[in-house]
Formats: structure tokens, sequence, C-alpha cells
């Protein structure tokens, strides 16, 4: 459990493996927006300087995300520094996590101590009943890869009925769209025992950053905090998040573009044969019992895909502009044509 996971992104492995620089990769192996939002020149101050919480980072947040002013709030390096440390904040419990979903959790979880029960996302919307033995549950909403919603109804029950026996709901927001926010947890963030995880890594697309933010029971919050210790996200991170998420043009024209993108995706990989997809607005996933085999011939034609092997599976990032939409036309025909796949893959 302690080892490594790999979440896509490897880019310089495949590059090593196929012989290709880098740069002539197109890389759709992670979720990440490929238009994100542009970054403007930093004040040279904020170089200098420790990053002071007083610059009001996380009033902006708490606006953004419209959580409640009673609701604790923290600015983190990454929405990931959150899922390794809130293990630490309780004593060895019963974990759910959803399965399939971002494996983290479950590592974290594992890695402190606690017993972790793989939730299937499918079963979990038939009965309640599994409910009863967890301590704590990790829910990813939208699941990243299955993209699959849950309503917040059906959260703030499993909260009330984790909350009657001190238990915790942590919801993972990473791949929430800011204009989906009837679906969002953060207007109940001053529940107890509820925590919410948000990301600028993925819509905002400025994984690189590592920023994301931590909302919720004011207790827990602090305890997240007290583990990261200070100064954890740089100056130049807390500069560039406040102002993205203050941009509230660029987000409204960024969510259409994405929906109308990941549209687009959809559409070429049905005309290539590929079965029907599900997805958010940052990314495809195709169940595919050849899954390996075509990320294998994408992979020799340049292209890097996500793969999961259980169950088999592809995820495909957005491409950004002309040129990669036709390098991904041209590599889907080739490698399906070349692996034979095309009919069975039908
Ligand atoms: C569902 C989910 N949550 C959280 C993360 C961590 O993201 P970050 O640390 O960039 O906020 C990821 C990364 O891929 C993810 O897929």
């Amino acid at each position: 459990m302690n080892e490594q996971l790999h979440h896509g992104g490897q880019l310089h492995e495949a590059a090593r493996r196929q012989g290709i620089p880098p740069d002539r990769w197109l890389d759709l192996s992670t979720g990440i927006n490929p238009l994100g939002w542009p970054v403007p020149a930093i004040p040279e101050s904020v170089w200098r300087r420790l990053p002071e919480e007083g610059d009001g980072l996380e009033t902006d947040i708490r606006r953004w995300s419209s959580a409640p002013g009673k609701a604790g709030c923290v600015a983190v390096p990454g929405t990931q520094s959150v899922i390794q440390v809130l293990p630490r904040l309780r004593d060895r419990c019963r974990v759910g996590v959803i399965v399939p979903g971002y494996q983290e959790h479950a590592r974290c979880w594992a890695l402190a101590g606690h017993t972790v029960v793989a939730i299937d996302e499918d079963k979990a919307h038939q009965s309640d009943n599994w409910l009863r033995e967890l301590d704590v549950l990790v829910w990813i909403n939208p699941n990243n890869p299955t993209a699959r919603h849950c309503s917040r109804e059906r959260l703030l029950s499993w909260h009330r009925q984790l909350r009657q026996r001190g238990g915790w709901l942590i919801v993972d927001e990473a791949f929430l769209l800011p204009d989906e926010a009837e679906h969002s947890m953060t207007v109940a963030a001053d529940h107890p025992g509820l925590v919410i995880l948000k990301s600028v890594g993925k819509f905002f697309g400025l994984a690189g950053v590592r920023a994301g933010a931590v909302i919720g029971d004011p207790e827990i919050t602090a305890g997240v905090a007290g583990l990261l210790g200070p100064w954890a996200l740089s100056g130049p991170a807390r500069y560039v998040m406040q102002r993205a998420l203050k941009d509230q043009t660029w987000q409204a024209a960024n969510a259409e573009q994405l929906r109308s993108a990941s549209n687009r995706l959809d559409t070429l990989l049905q005309a290539h044969g590929l079965p029907a997809t599900t997805g958010t607005a940052l990314f495809r996933y195709v169940l595919l019992e050849s899954a390996g085999h075509i990320a294998a011939a994408l992979e020799r034609e340049v292209v890097l895909v996500r793969r999961f092997a259980s169950p088999p599976a592809l995820r495909f990032g957005l491409p950004g502009d002309e040129s990669q939409w036709q390098h991904l036309n041209q590599a889907l025909a080739r490698a399906l044509a070349k692996s034979r796949l095309t009919s069975s893959a039908q």
C-alpha cells in the first residue's frame, strides 16, 4: 500500500519507452483543462515574502464556493495534501472508499492503519445497508474516472447517518465545475463531520501550482492546517489561486467551452467505433475489454491516454487545439486499424 500509484501524466516515462521526446506527445492521460486559466506575471514581492493568510484568499475561497461563514476553510497545496493527512486525525476506524475512484484515498487511509472497505459505486446507490459498518465515508463527486454524480440529498443523508455515531463524510469535489453548484456540498460545510475538497488543478488547469482547499467542519480543517504546518501553500500559489477564483468571466466562458469540447470528444471516439462514453466536462471514460491493447497502440501513435485495469477502461482528456484534435483523430484511425480492434470495439 505504500507503493506509488500511477494516475496518468507520466509523459516522460512514455517518452523514454517509445524513444520520442515529450514535446511531440499528445498527453490526454489526465483530466486537466488543456486551456487553463491564463496566469499573469507574479509581482517580485510575492516571490520574496513569506506567504501570509491575511491576503484574503480564504475569504475568496468561501465566496467562490458559497461556504457558510461558520465553516472552516484552509487553502492547501493541492487536495492530495489533505488526502494524505486526514487519516492522521482519527483513531483507527472503518473507512468506506468509493470504487472505482481516485485510489489515493484508500492508499492513505490504509497506510495510517485504518480498515478500508471498498464501496462499489453502482451498488452504493441501491441500498444504504453498507453504511452501517462505517465510521468514515469518502465519496468523489463527480467520480474520477466514471464521471458519475451523486445527489446532494443522498450525500446529506449518508452524512446524517454517519454523524449519529461521530462519523465523517469526506466529499472530494476536485472535478466539480464551478457552475455545478447544485451538486456541491459546500453549502452544508458548517455541518460537523463534513469535509469537502476543492482543487484548482482540474477545471482551472493549474495542476502544476499545487493549490486547492479544504472546507468543512472547522475542527477538522484546523487539524489539517496543523498537520500541514506553516507556509504549506507558497506565496505564488496563493497569488495565482486567488486571482483565478475571482475571475468569474473566465470561469463561465470556460465551463461552456469545456462542455462542448467534451461532447466533441465523445462524438469522435464513437465515430471510431468505440462504445458510448461517460464523462465530465474534462474527460471521457470508455469501458472496453481491449483497453490495454488500444492504449498501447495509441502510445505508438504518440498519444498517451489513461488505462484502467479493473474494470478495463480508458480515460481520454481533452485535446487543446485543432492540431491536437487532428493528431488524435489520425492516431485513433491508425491504432484501431493496426490492432484490428475496430470491429471488436463496436
Ligand atoms: C478525484 C481526485 N481528487 C483529488 C486529486 C488530487 O488533485 P490535486 O492535488 O491536484 O488537487 C485528484 C488527482 O488526480 C483526483 O483525481
